[in-house]
């Protein structure tokens, strides 16, 4: 199924693209622009080479908006993590599929926690790792660039996986959401949704723009346009 009136575009603007100074204020100015969810990059400098920040932000920024709070973990033991995460106000966890045996139970964890599941999947890693796990998960998330870094160069080649997962969907009648992630700007917006992607995360394709609000609304127009129908 590829209905659009049942799996409406998503936008998530990425905080990691937002003026740290002000952090609170960046989730104000996200939530006027009418985006559905804010991504939150969390990195713990082993899974990737960088670090940005934790629950404590993630719990004091939360009664600043209604928005679906949907944390990234690029984090090499997110079981430590889940938890504190679920009580700071986290709506979905998206924990990456090259955590090999970690991930069964992980994702038995989420769901414990009454939290939506995302699976992340590498560029170099191979879309054979995330089949065993399609049908416990809410959202497949594929990266478009090597994760740790915003501002980061789309990789063209991450557009059969986005095919594959959308065909892998058909074919097994699932309803989980396909997110993309690094690199989506709008023409990149664009391409990733006619190649059957619905969740479209930017960091700096949106804040790049100075009228966030109007960045929003035109990755939504542009992805509704070129969405598989
Ligand atoms: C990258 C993060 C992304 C990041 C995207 O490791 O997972 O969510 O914020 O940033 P842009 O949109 O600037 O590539
Ligand atoms: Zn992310």
């Amino acid at each position: 199924m590829s209905d659009a009136t049942t799996r409406p575009v998503i936008i998530a603007p990425s905080l990691l693209a937002a003026n740290f100074t002000r952090l609170g204020a960046e989730t104000l100015r996200v939530n006027r622009t009418g985006a559905d969810w804010l991504h939150l990059d969390i990195m713990d400098g082993h899974f990737v080479p960088n670090i940005s920040f934790g629950p404590a932000v993630v719990k004091a920024l939360r009664p600043l908006s209604k928005m679906t709070f949907d944390v990234h973990l690029m984090c090499a033991k997110p079981d430590i993590l889940l938890e504190p995460f679920a009580k700071a106000g986290a709506d979905r966890m998206n924990i990456h599929v090259e955590l090999g045996a970690q991930v069964g139970p992980l994702i038995w964890k989420i769901r414990s926690l009454g939290k939506q599941i995302g699976l992340a999947i590498d560029p170099p890693t191979s879309m054979s790792a995330l089949k065993p796990h399609l049908e416990q998960v809410d959202s497949v998330l594929i990266m478009t660039v090597n994760p740790g870094f915003g501002g980061q160069e789309f990789i063209n080649e991450c557009l059969t996986k986005i095919q594959q997962a959308a065909a892998w969907r058909d074919e097994l009648g699932l309803r989980y959401r396909i997110a993309v992630d690094g690199g989506i700007h709008f023409s990149t917006a664009a391409s990733c949704a006619a190649a059957g992607a619905d969740t479209f995360i930017s960091g700096t394709g949106l804040f790049e723009h100075k009228n966030l609000k109007a960045a929003v609304a035109k990755m939504r127009k542009l992805a509704e346009a070129a969405a598989v129908k």
